[in-house]
């Protein structure tokens, strides 16, 4: 199977920095890619190189086998690459529908909106995804009523609205309850489910358990360790770097 996503020797140095060094990594369509590391490893600096955020100090990197490395952000975007944040960036006066229909409408071009089967079919796509993520029932709520964990979830609803061929996750269950993460893996495992390519940070071990099929460990911007969360779980170089050790 070809990889949907390639990183080639990849370099991004801040000064000096070395935030990834010399990176190669590989994504298969379909999989969903766990990726750990402690902090400042290089997690999410891989994801702004990736989204267009970051421009590579050197190396490549493929989508579907183009180079996408030097690509604005909205080009690297509209290839099909989704990123949800840290943090959850939803409009909190907007209802739930209107957030996602912000987020599909930013993707088209304004006369499209206008035509009534355009119209049509974005409410089946917003109505679709809304229960995907769990939020059919709160559609009408203002944003700004919704829980953290509820807030997450519709800011992966608008990701899925432009539905994304790759979708990156950066601790998505970061401050949630016991009960949202459990839902958030469920979430996560339905997507996968439909063979949409998910690559995932995280840093709670047990939601990677739960979720993970492959690891691949980063530290100092390198991978250190690849394989199932058994294995890596297992490893002794992986334990002292999280011990600090190394
Ligand atoms: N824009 C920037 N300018 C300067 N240094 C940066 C910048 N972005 C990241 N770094 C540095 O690069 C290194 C990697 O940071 P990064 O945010 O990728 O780590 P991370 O693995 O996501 O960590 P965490 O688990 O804490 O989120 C860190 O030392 C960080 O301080
Ligand atoms: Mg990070």
């Amino acid at each position: 199977m070809s990889p949907i996503l390639e990183t080639k020797a990849l370099v991004k140095r801040f000064g000096g920095l070395t935030a990834t060094n010399d990176l190669n990594l590989s994504i298969d369509a379909g999989e969903l890619r766990c990726l750990v590391g402690p902090n400042g490893a290089g997690k999410t600096t891989l994801f702004n190189l990736i989204t267009g955020k970051e421009t590579p100090t050197a190396g490549e990197i493929y989508f579907m086998g183009e180079a996408i490395s030097r690509l604005p952000v909205h080009e690297i975007t509209r290839k099909g690459i989704g990123r949800k944040f840290q943090v959850p960036n939803v409009y909190e006066s907007l209802t739930v529908y209107e957030n996602v229909a912000v987020a599909v409408h930013r993707l088209l071009p304004t006369p499209a909106l206008f035509r009534k089967s355009v119209a049509a079919e974005l409410g089946d796509r917003i109505a679709a995804v809304l229960g995907d993520v769990t939020l059919s029932d709160k559609r009408e709520m203002p944003a700004a009523y919704l829980s953290h964990g509820e807030k997450q979830w519709l800011e992966i609803g608008m990701v899925l609205a432009s539905a994304p061929r790759l979708l990156l996750l950066d601790e998505p269950t970061a401050g949630m309850s016991a009960e949202e993460t459990k839902k958030t893996v469920r979430l996560i495992r339905d997507l996968s489910a439909r063979r949409l390519t998910i690559l995932l940070i995280g840093h709670d071990m047990q939601f990677i358990r739960a979720v993970a099929h492959k690891v691949t460990v980063l530290h100092k911007g390198q991978i250190v360790a690849e394989g199932d969360i058994g294995a890596i779980e297992t490893n002794r170089l992986v334990r002292d770097i999280y011990l600090g050790k190394v």
